[in-house]
């Protein structure tokens, strides 16, 4: 008997070393029966950069094999033609899906998960609302600035005294983004009001939600599906977070309704009028009389909104002070740059002034779109084709196929940047006449490109300049020795230790 094991166990291993030697030189090895799951599983840690080889070996576009009997089949291209076939030639070919609605069904019927009409009504709520208070943008990076002197610089100045580690990342979540990003939703200013549980406890909340979610993606339908249907595991988590999170979007959906009742109460007869009441997105919503949304549509917008710009710009601050902070040369020419152009009392001036300042800064944003292009804080993007497709490229795409773009490859391929694509190289974006650069959006996809562009790309990259401007100006961030600098395997590129640095004054 024991005989027996032992020959099935060597002919096995015949059989796979045999399968191996005849794939060795395949871009990735396809197992009989496992297709190419085993080697993802393997890479899962640096998935982004083993994407990106796959890209490099392939000329840019790639079917991964999957399982026999599973339903996932994925084809990747970082590709410049495909990528703007997928999102503007043949965009209504490719919309988000089902798979993708089923997977974030924390995000409901928000702009991030929706196509066709709910997607169109977002989109045009958002214009609508941008063309009401043309200076929004402006006022939210105002407040980001008084919350960046009241609350981040004395915390800053306390690092520098007691010499003790900051987590750059966790600093910036809990005291600026979340905050920003509900002034912009709901015009309501956090520190304001109270709440059932701490602000803390929500964001945590929401933090473990997209946890929960991206493991989603990892392990097979059936199987989580399972776990929801026991409310065990990961998905117990995943609803119990759903629902802390919910009971504060829910108070502030309520506590912007008594503000706009309150303020209309007062103002019975001036129907355009400026105050608070009227600031933040959800406003433009909550005027309609006639058929008014649903709270749980209000929800879902807000949650949307919410996820788009909270993690998005901690990602790119935290990757921009690492690049700046790893590269004194780099950081030199910034602040060359601001003593030259910055003129007088910056911190004094108002905020229209700031801003003409800040858009002659050609070689901090050059930096920022370097920081984007390396690391863009939305790696990947996924789309489903209603039918059968080929992309420029020659691939041939089948109907309902997962489609996945990685713009973290297209910032790494030598065929759209050049030989030198893994320098982190801010001069690439100023031309010889000082200018920055204008690259089309299919190269540079950090925003995405096409009808589904970002619509807070203006608003995010005012904040990152701000933020830029007013930490390095009086900051100079060590990163503490032998911290590991890596993304997580979120939607969201954020980094998966933090970002833990000193911080030391610097004399501008
Ligand atoms: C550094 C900051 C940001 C980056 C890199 C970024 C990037 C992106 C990307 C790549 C997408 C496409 C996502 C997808 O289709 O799945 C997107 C969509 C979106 N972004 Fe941003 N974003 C940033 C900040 C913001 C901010 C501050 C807002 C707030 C208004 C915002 C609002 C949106 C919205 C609403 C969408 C959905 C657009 C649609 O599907 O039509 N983003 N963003």
């Amino acid at each position: 008997m024991s005989m027996v094991i032992v020959g099935v166990v060597l002919f096995g291993l015949v059989l796979v070393i045999h399968h191996w030697w005849r794939n060795r030189n395949a871009i990735v090895t396809n197992w009989p029966m496992l297709g190419m799951l085993p080697t993802v599983l393997y890479n899962i840690p640096r998935l982004h950069d083993f994407i990106t080889e796959i890209m490099k070996k392939s000329g840019g576009t790639f079917e991964l094999k999957c399982p026999l009997f599973s339903s996932m089949n994925f084809i990747i291209t970082c590709d410049p033609s495909n990528l703007q076939h997928i999102a503007t030639t043949k965009f209504s070919n490719y919309p988000k899906g089902e798979e993708f609605r089923e997977v974030f069904d924390v995000l409901g019927d928000g702009i991030l998960n929706v196509d066709s009409h709910l997607w169109k009504l977002q989109r045009k709520m958002f214009q609508l609302w941008t063309q009401r208070h043309a200076k929004f943008d402006s006022f939210v990076a105002m407040t980001l600035y008084r919350k960046v002197v009241d609350d981040l610089v004395p915390f800053l100045n306390h690092a520098t005294e007691t010499k003790i580690q900051v987590d750059l990342q966790e600093t910036l979540q809990k005291m600026i983004t979340f905050d920003n990003a509900i002034l912009f939703i709901f015009g309501l200013d956090l520190a304001s009001y109270s709440f059932k549980s701490s602000k803390s406890d929500y964001q945590k909340a929401f933090n473990e939600g997209q946890e929960a979610v991206i493991l989603r993606h990892v392990i097979p339908k059936s199987y989580w599906k399972l776990l929801r249907w026991l409310d065990i595991g990961t998905e117990r988590k995943l609803r119990i977070a759903r629902e802390t999170f919910d009971e504060f979007i829910y108070q502030c959906i309520s506590l912007k309704r008594d503000q706009m009742s309150h303020n209309q109460s007062q103002n019975n007869n001036n129907a355009h009028h400026d105050g608070e009441a009227n600031l933040g997105l959800l406003t433009i919503y909550m005027e309609e009389k006639e058929k008014p949304y649903s709270d749980k549509f209000l929800r879902d917008v807000a949650y949307s909104f919410l996820a788009a710009a909270r993690d998005t710009l901690t990602a790119g601050l935290c990757w921009f002070f690492w690049l700046v902070a790893t590269r004194p040369d780099i950081e030199t020419k910034i602040l060359e740059e601001m003593k030259e152009k910055l003129v007088g009392n910056y911190d004094n001036l108002d905020h229209n002034k700031r801003e003409e300042l800040m858009s002659k800064l050609v070689y901090l944003q050059a930096t920022i779109y370097e920081t984007f292009r390396l690391y863009p804080s939305v790696p990947f993007n996924h789309k489903t084709p209603t039918k059968a497709d080929v992309f420029p490229s020659g691939h041939h795409v089948k109907p309902k196929q997962m489609v996945l773009t990685s713009v973290y490859s297209t910032g790494r391929m030598e065929e759209v940047w050049g030989k030198d694509c893994l320098d982190f190289k801010p001069e690439r974006w100023i031309s010889e006449q000082g200018e920055f650069v204008y690259v089309p959006p299919h190269k540079f996809a950090a925003f995405h490109i096409g009808a589904r562009t970002c619509l807070g790309k203006d608003m995010a990259l005012i904040q990152m300049k701000i933020m830029a401007l007013t930490i390095l100006k009086n900051y100079h961030f060590h990163i503490v020795e032998g911290h590991l600098v890596c993304p997580t395997l979120m939607v969201t590129m954020n980094m998966k230790y933090g970002l833990k640095l000193r911080v030391s004054k610097r004399s501008f």
